[in-house]
């Protein structure tokens, strides 16, 4: 009986710690909107924080110009920079890597970007999984 408390004691704290995503966004972005209702859309729950200096989330998180975006996500000990597909999250979330997050810096624009999908042509673009001994690697790469 004890053990079967525990275990669920287990499983919904689990369940608890993976779920929310907290995006920092500014409040005019409207394509962090756009992203934000693409990782719901794929399962997510989102809670949204508007700020007018997302530049200090970035701080706090030590996300450097080089790799940063529009919006910092964060989920489950990682961050999210920028418009990363859900299904790169979901795959973090469960190999559960030794790294800081995954980035997608800048802004590209393309049918195949979530959020930025501002023309018919699909833009060649890679997510980077942000390590830990600041050399940054490929996660994946869409075109
Ligand atoms: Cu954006
Ligand atoms: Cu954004």
């Amino acid at each position: 009986m004890y053990r079967l408390i525990f275990t669920l004691l287990l499983l919904s704290f689990n369940l608890f710690s993976n779920n929310k995503l907290v995006v920092y966004m500014s409040p005019t972005c409207g394509c962090c909107t756009y992203w934000v209702k693409h990782m719901e859309e794929n399962g997510f729950s989102v809670e949204t924080v508007k700020l007018n200096n997302v530049d200090s989330i970035k701080m706090i998180n030590k996300i450097s110009p080089q790799i940063s975006s529009c919006h910092t996500g964060i989920i489950d000990g990682y961050f999210v920079e920028g418009h990363v597909p859900a299904k790169d999250v979901k795959k973090m979330l469960s190999l559960r890597p030794k790294i800081r997050g995954l980035a997608v810096p800048g802004m590209p624009a393309g049918s195949n970007v979530p959020g930025m999908e501002t023309k018919n042509t699909p833009a060649k673009y890679d997510v980077l999984s942000i390590e830990f001994n600041g050399i940054n690697k490929i996660w994946s790469q869409y075109k």
